[in-house]
């Protein structure tokens, strides 16, 4: 999963190309490279470790040019070095890829034919730039030796080719990677979304899956799929910068997690009338017999989480799977089940094939997702927004309680809809839910208490994460989060499963952080407690004020949150799990905001 740029413009390429990288960078930040074309000739400049360093490269050994192309990686083959760095050369083109070429062993035996095949890197898309020469050296125009390249080519990618010789012509094509093109006043651009492209121009094209384009700065011919000419909407994408900004913050993480507030606000905006549910879109969950919820990560923990919801409230069967195995296990879909994926930024590739592979089969595909220009947004039967904004530290955490609260409002619906519920009793719950921002905002109270734990949490090597009912999802969230940017080894468990072997792990050195509301499942959350207790376990308890005194006694810590009702608490209890992460990984100094070794939106399988 990485980010690239390609630019046809009347200004120097490079700024501009470095400038789109930086709000790429979310997408892979191991290596970055540019390659340019200045008076007919080609040359690039490529740096490892963060795009920085790239920029600092092109301050010393510049590079002119107005038609350019632009990467930075997520290594998948070969590690982060220069020879493996974007954009990959041979001869007379260039290539910049987003994805895994599946085939490129093949490929690369083919083209060694006859010796070593003298390759400089490690990587999948070399075998893209040595075929694209090939054909060119047989005497094919640019255009289509990059076409039949393109036709050898297995997998997934986003690709964008530039030539010697040629400073008026891109070449781009996608499958399973997003790729958007976009139009300026006599320039052209190609970026992996609208965030690279936005402050560039507001009018963009999506390319759809298996289309091929060839940019000049008059436009862009689109073939489809089939090798058919065809052409693509031009859609106005106003971008809102500001929301971009760290907003005073140390980290955009920081700034992400004080904003749940308001963006919880704007979900209830735009689901709730007075005290009933009405979403954006229709859906009827009284025709569905089932309902199988599929995503990766921290979007699957929402999912999980909503399980709880839709069965608890509206009787509605639901299962989740890790879309990575859920097309692989040949899962049973009911024809008249519903299935719905959930995903930040719409364009996972294991959720994306997940959808696909349930197109068809399922009465009804809806997604929950962030980002609406998106390939789940843009391929489903139904989009349900989530408001979050533009959400940049890798960790995700706005986007995961506007999932979970737009997940609610849809259960909620749900349980009208299957006459579980009556008006009154959905107005009840609706009085609830608005109360959610002020809850939110109640909870960051306890910031302080949870940088004040830093210290402890950062030296441990291991900690465990507990808790009960819709607790245990979030406790598998804590987890996460400790672990995508802390790098600590965290666990969670279910409650009850940890005398079930887990409780081995426990001794003194291990900080225990018990998420237990002072819910109906509260005494037996305690009794868990006080088995880990009974073996030095050190507890850090998460509760609310009756729960400290109920069954605060003996613990090494409490963070106390506001009292809220049971069905809010998942939501809720997501502010200090992220905190604890939060404030851990700055105690330890790790890189917050782009944590080692992840991406921001995992484009390949
Ligand atoms: C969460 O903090 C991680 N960034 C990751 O687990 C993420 O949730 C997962 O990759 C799914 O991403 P998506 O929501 O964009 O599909």
């Amino acid at each position: 999963m990485c980010g690239i740029i390609g630019i046809l413009g009347d200004h120097q390429a490079a700024p501009i190309m470095v400038d789109a990288l930086k709000r790429l960078e979310y997408r892979g930040y191991d290596s970055a490279g540019i390659a340019t074309v200045q008076d007919g000739t080609l040359d690039r400049r490529r740096a490892v470790g963060k795009l920085a360093n790239l920029a600092d490269l092109l301050v010393t050994d510049p590079l002119a040019g107005r038609a350019g192309i632009g990467h930075t990686r997520w290594a998948t083959h070969g590690a982060p070095t220069v020879a493996n760095a974007h954009p990959h050369r041979a001869g007379r083109v260039a290539v910049v890829h987003n994805g895994i070429i599946e085939n490129f062993a093949a490929l690369r035996r083919e083209l060694s034919v006859g010796g070593d095949g003298d390759w400089e890197s490690q990587t999948d898309t070399e075998t893209i730039v040595r075929l694209c020469e090939h054909h060119l050296s047989q005497g094919k125009s640019p255009q289509d030796a990059a076409f039949a390249t393109i036709d050898r080519l297995e997998g997934a990618y986003a690709l964008c080719f530039l030539f010697d010789g040629e400073d008026d012509l891109l070449v781009c094509a996608r499958a399973g990677s997003p790729l958007a093109i976009g139009h300026g006043e006599g320039e052209m651009f190609v970026g992996s979304d609208a965030i690279a492209l936005g402050p560039l121009t507001d009018r963009m094209t999506y390319l759809e899956e298996g289309d091929r384009a060839v940019v000049t700065r008059a436009g862009a011919r689109i073939w489809d799929g089939r090798g058919r000419q065809t052409s693509r909407d031009v859609q106005r994408i106003p971008l809102d910068s500001q929301r971009i900004e760290k907003g005073g913050h140390r980290h955009y993480m920081a700034k992400e997690i004080h904003e749940q507030p308001q963006t919880i606000s704007d979900v209830l905006d735009a689901y709730l009338d007075g005290d009933r549910v009405a979403p954006p879109e229709a859906v009827d969950f009284a025709a569905l017999s089932r309902l199988t919820i599929v995503a990766c990560g921290t979007a699957h923990i929402a999912g999980t989480v909503a399980k709880y919801w839709f069965e608890q409230l509206a009787r509605l069967p639901v299962e989740c799977d890790i879309a990575s195995e859920y097309r692989y296990r040949d899962p049973v879909i009911a024809a008249d089940g519903a299935v719905m994926v959930v995903s930040q930024s719409g364009e996972t590739a294991d959720t994306l094939a997940a959808m696909r592979h349930a197109t068809g089969k399922a009465a009804r595909i809806l997604s929950v997702v962030n980002v609406p220009t998106s390939s789940i947004a843009r391929e489903c039967d139904v989009a349900f927004p989530i408001h979050a904004g533009v959400e940049v530290g890798v960790a995700s955490t706005k986007a995961f309680v506007n999932q979970l609260t737009v997940l609610l409002c849809l259960a909620v619906l749900a349980a009208r809809q299957r006459g579980a519920i009556d008006a009154a009793r959905e107005a009840e719950i609706v009085g609830d839910i608005r109360r959610l921002p002020g809850l939110v905002s109640q909870s960051l109270a306890v910031e302080e208490a949870c940088a004040d734990l830093s210290g402890w949490l950062a030296e441990a090597s291991d900690i465990l994460f507990l808790g009960r009912g819709a607790m245990y999802p979030l406790a598998q969230e804590g987890a996460l989060k400790l672990k995508e940017i802390s790098y600590i080894h965290a666990e969670a468990y279910a409650s009850g499963e940890l005398k079930h072997g887990p409780i081995a792990l426990v001794d003194k050195t291990v900080p225990i952080v018990v998420l237990a509301p002072h819910d109906a499942l509260f005494e037996k959350s305690i009794s868990n407690m006080q088995e880990v207790m009974a073996r030095e376990g050190q507890v850090l308890l998460v509760t609310d004020k009756s729960g400290a005194e109920a069954g605060g006694g003996g613990v090494r810590a409490t963070l106390t949150m506001p009292a809220c009702p049971p069905l809010l608490a998942p939501i809720l209890y997501a502010v200090p799990a992220q905190l604890l992460a939060y404030h851990t990984a700055v105690h330890k100094g790790t890189d917050v905001d782009q944590p080692r070794n992840l991406a921001k939106s995992v484009t390949v399988e």
